[in-house]
């Protein structure tokens, strides 16, 4: 096993182009799991392929146990990678194609046997052996790709987006699978995926990009609490983060700070929120400055009853159209729509009655606001 680090490492595909990969530097711990995240397009594969060798690194450098390896072959990396669309050899058994890559590197008989035993063992195939790739399912086909990787024991695993051609409720309970090999490997693992939701899963460590850049870095519950920017804060968590255009005040006679948007007003009174004393001390320096506040659809809930029907809201509450309601269980979405026009989601128990076309009153947790600077990489502010 063995850490891989990168160090402001770069790729530029044709000379004078944008660069693919700007700059990343990340260190995946020996034993961990880190997933790469980010929309399409954003260097996530060409990060992956440069670790493996397959692609040349422009600028930077690549460590693998302590040792660079930018001029280090593929084959000589020690390490195994899983593709997306399995790669298995359509003309080999099962048993051939876990034990191929041990063949080539002439590895005796014996050794190849014990091997594909114990990574078909592990992951539920040794009746599946004497099979071609065409008389498998594709729940198969991938986990026959994982026991490539397996029966190499690499001192890392690469894996790039290997669960998106699963549906959906094979996708979740493979992808627990995984986390259970994981935990019972500690092989040092880099994984990419597009699905935030897999992401945030998998991985003991989470790494956000967008533009070929890393936006955010950390333990996905650290990133989902406290996303560093407003590109984060929308791209984890479902429904996404709601995002609200608005102004601090200055603190009132209690040191307090609010925010007061035009975006949700009522009868022409703007809407107000009121951060609590801790958090205004740490917003004083933008007091004036026009923000953007981001809300979790799951830090809304429906104001009481009997305030339902009240003209003026209250602080932390404000009225809106609701558009559409999504029941999904025990939980519900409710698609709203605020003064302006703005889109806002709110999670909340399911409840019967409510109409769509009717106004509604929402009330937000304070200490759950998060504050950006305007942009859509605006910086957190709290
Ligand atoms: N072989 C290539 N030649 C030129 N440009 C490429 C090549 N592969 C990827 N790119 C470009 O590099 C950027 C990042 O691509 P990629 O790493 O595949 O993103 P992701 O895996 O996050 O979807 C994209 O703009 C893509 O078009
Ligand atoms: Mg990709």
């Amino acid at each position: 096993m063995a850490e891989i680090r990168l160090e402001s490492v770069t790729k530029v595909y044709s000379r004078g182009g944008d660069a693919a990969v700007d700059a990343v530097s990340l260190a995946v711990a020996d034993g961990s799991f880190t997933v790469l995240v980010g929309p399409s397009g954003c260097g996530k594969s060409t990060t992956l392929r440069m670790v493996a060798g397959l692609e040349d690194v422009t600028a930077g450098q690549i460590v693998i146990g302590g040792k660079r390896v930018n001029e280090v072959a593929p084959r000589d990396r020690d390490i195994a990678m899983v593709f997306q669309n399995y790669a298995l050899y359509p003309h080999m058994t099962v048993r051939e194609n876990l034990g191929f890559a041990l063949k080539m590197r002439k590895t005796p008989r014996e050794e190849i046997d014990r091997r594909v035993r114990a990574a078909a063992q592990t992951l539920g195939i040794a009746e599946l052996l004497d099979r071609k790739p065409g008389q498998l399912s594709g729940g198969q086909r991938q986990r026959v790709a994982v026991g490539r990787a397996i029966v190499r024991e690499p001192k890392a695993f690469l894996f790039d987006e290997p669960l998106s051609n699963l549906d959906a409720r094979l996708r979740v309970s493979t992808r627990a699978e995984l986390k259970a090999l994981h935990q019972r490997l500690r092989t040092t693992t880099l994984y990419v995926t597009h699905d935030q939701e897999e992401a945030m899963t998998l991985g003991d460590q989470v790494v956000v990009m967008c533009g070929g850049k890393v936006q955010q870095a950390g333990p996905p519950m650290e990133i989902y609490r406290r996303p560093a920017n407003r590109f984060v804060a929308g791209f984890l968590g479902t429904p996404p983060m709601n995002f609200l255009p608005g102004t601090l005040s200055k603190p009132g006679e209690f040191d307090n700070t609010h925010f007061a948007s035009e975006a949700i007003n009522l009868v022409n009174e703007p809407f107000v929120f009121s951060f609590g004393r801790e958090r205004s001390d740490r917003l004083k320096t933008h007091h004036g400055a026009p923000v953007v506040l981001g809300i979790r659809p799951q830090a809304l809930a429906l104001a009481a009853e009997q305030e339902q029907g009240r003209d003026f809201p209250d602080t932390n509450q404000f009225v809106c159209e609701l558009l559409v309601v999504e029941p999904l269980g025990d939980v519900m979405d409710l698609v709203c729509q605020a003064v302006s026009g703005e889109r806002i989601v709110a999670r909340v128990p399911a409840v019967d009655g409510l109409r769509a076309g009717t106004t509604i009153r929402l009330e937000v947790q304070p200490e759950r606001l998060h504050v950006f600077e305007p942009g859509d990489f605006g910086a957190a502010l709290l």
